[in-house]
């Protein structure tokens, strides 16, 4: 399942349907992101992080921040960003695939989020990435999963959000463009045919306890979708 949605994050695509979608995206994202962490001098995770356009704004709230994603492109652009930026902060930023991450900070994360990621990821992935934060989480340390496909939702919800979002937030016009465009995209084709990964508030949680973790669900979601779901969880 992984790899077609892999392909379409390494490639070009209009997931925001445009600059000021990405900005506002972004901006409640980190804000959501920094009410998560547990202090300044915490080692934080944004695994499957995409663009990470408030990394900077995030930063500032911890010792280091990492920035994960499965997609090279995306670890490309992010490397170069932080490289050429002079901010103080962007020292503070690092780079890694999942597999580097895997033998880095052993026992060292205090915070591990995974924001809207989880419905591209296969039921065997999901599993090793549990391992692998188990692995990865300090003593005290926290996963946050958010953002997650609830069993029967479905496009028109997806939709009304979007619009509703985009009401509220100024770019109304560019999101029925842009759910035009989504129409004849690769995007659709993908989530037509390959799928996207939804779960069960109940077996959700009974999952992250079997992978031995204390777990219960978290309110609210991070982004603007309360209808999708999420949970914190910590080592038991
Ligand atoms: C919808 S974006 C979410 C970006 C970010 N978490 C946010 O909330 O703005 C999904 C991201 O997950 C990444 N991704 C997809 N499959 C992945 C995998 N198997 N491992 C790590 N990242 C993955 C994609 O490359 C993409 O950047």
């Amino acid at each position: 399942m992984a790899s077609s949605w892999l392909d379409f994050w390494n490639g070009s695509h209009r997931i925001y349907v445009n600059a000021r979608h990405a900005q506002v995206h972004y901006a409640k994202i980190a804000a959501d992101f920094i009410a998560l962490i547990p202090s300044a001098d915490a080692i934080v995770v944004h695994w499957g992080c995409g663009e990470a356009l408030q990394a900077l704004t995030v930063a500032a709230h911890c010792r280091c921040l990492v920035l994960c994603d499965a997609a090279s492109a995306i670890r490309g652009r992010l490397t170069e960003r932080f490289a050429a930026s002079t901010e103080p902060d962007a020292a503070k930023i690092a780079v890694c695939s999942p597999e580097d991450l895997r033998t880095r900070y052993v026992g060292g994360i205090d915070l591990f989020v995974v924001n809207s990621v989880l419905q591209y990821l296969s039921l065997a992935e999901l599993d090793q990435l549990l391992a692998d934060v188990r692995a990865l989480l300090a003593p005290g340390g926290s996963l946050v999963v958010a953002d997650v496909i609830p069993r029967h939702d479905d496009l028109v919800s997806d939709v009304r959000n979007l619009l509703a979002t985009a009401w509220a937030k100024g770019f109304f016009i560019a999101a029925l463009f842009g759910l035009a465009a989504t129409f004849f995209s690769r995007y659709r084709t993908l989530r037509n045919t390959v799928g996207l990964a939804r779960h069960d508030e109940a077996e959700f949680l009974s999952g992250l306890r079997a992978a031995g973790f204390t777990a219960a669900r978290l309110q609210p979601n991070m982004g603007f979708d309360q209808r999708r779901m999420a949970f914190r969880a910590t080592l038991r």
